[in-house]
């Protein structure tokens, strides 16, 4: 296939499979970078500055960069979440932003699960006892833990995911559902019997609080030292969303002195989690290294969204999840494309 035909040049950065390859090599000429690293920065850098479509994953694109890419028409992250992109900048230039919702979902409500289970039953902290040997007797009430069945789990954000973490509670551990939400959710009421509540309330009454909000400056640190505060000393506080969704420090500080129980975090402030971070070996705590999607399967899913996304923007057909198709349609409002 010659320039003609493939018009469009794409940067794809994160291992995608030889299919995903072939289906972006069919519409455009594809600049492949598995990682991005210090001994490849500069020419991944001139290849964004050529490019009409970015593709990966945890995608590095600041506003600097961006002013030079001035073709640039369509980013397709590899992640339902997108606060690590200048959104407002790419609306303003029109540049399409692709997401990848759905196909994460139900993984993800699994690992929030997981760290419900994990922090309840102290399964990481009892689990290394064995594995360090230390398993020399029937273990006393200072090992046990807290039941999940019949607990009341406080959804911050109902949205997609957690609502998936809501039904596992709901139907598969009877537990009562309380939740956050910018409106009503009917079918959650209906179906799951869940009461919506204002956070404050949901902090009081909840014996796990499961936060599953986007990261935006609504939700910087949303859990602070006050709403920490006004939850159950003997709750647990777990995070599928994003790190800064917390007060990092004033976690620290209510876990240490029990004002709440536990937390089981899949998400940090900074990632990778620094080792020096008191999160890091606290017996209260279960930390994972943002794993919330991360299986073969829906990672391989998402990969093909994202692929499929760029695949039908460039070639005409559309987007399947845009998040901004409106200002992509719309004239941008500064020079710098090709559009
Ligand atoms: C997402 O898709 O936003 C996840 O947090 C990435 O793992």
């Amino acid at each position: 296939m010659g320039e003609a035909s493939r018009p469009w040049r794409v940067v794809a950065v994160r291992r995608l499979s030889e299919a995903q390859l072939a289906a972006l090599s069919a519409v455009a000429e594809v600049e492949y970078f598995e990682e991005i690293s210090e001994h490849n920065r500069a020419d991944f850098l001139a290849a964004l500055s050529r490019a009409h479509g970015l593709i990966g994953g945890k995608l590095e694109l600041d506003e600097a960069m961006l002013a030079e890419a001035p073709a640039l028409r369509v980013v397709s992250t590899i992640s339902v979440g997108y606060d690590h992109l200048p959104l407002a900048t790419m609306n303003r230039r029109g540049i399409l932003l692709c997401n990848t919702p759905n196909v994460l979902t139900e993984t993800t409500a699994d690992t929030a699960f997981a760290l419900i289970m994990a922090t309840q039953r102290r399964l990481v902290e009892l689990a290394n006892r064995v594995r360090d040997g230390e398993w020399k007797a029937h273990i006393g009430r200072e090992h046990f833990g807290i039941d999940v069945h019949g607990k009341t789990l406080g959804i911050v954000g109902a949205g997609r995911i957690g609502a998936a973490t809501a039904r596992r509670g709901a139907l598969g551990f009877g537990m009562p559902i309380l939740y956050t939400a910018a409106s009503p959710k009917p079918e959650l009421e209906a179906c799951l019997g869940a009461h919506r509540r204002e956070l404050d309330a949901l902090l009081a009454e909840a014996d796990i609080v499961c936060l599953s909000v986007p990261y935006n400056a609504d939700t910087h640190h949303l859990i602070d030292a006050t709403a920490l505060a006004r939850m159950k000393s003997t709750a647990a506080l777990v995070n599928v969303a994003r790190g800064k969704v917390i007060d990092e420090p004033a976690l620290v500080d209510a876990l240490q002195r029990r004002v709440i129980r536990a937390a089981g975090l899949d998400v940090f402030a900074e990632e990778p989690l620094p080792a020096s971070s008191p999160l890091a070996a606290m017996d209260n705590v279960v930390a994972t290294p943002h794993i919330g999607s991360a299986t073969h399967e829906t990672r391989e899913a998402m990969a093909q969204l994202a692929v499929d996304n760029l695949v039908g923007a460039l070639s005409g057909s559309g987007p399947l999840t845009a998040v901004n198709e409106d200002a992509w349609r719309k004239p941008a409002a500064t020079s710098g494309g090709n559009r």
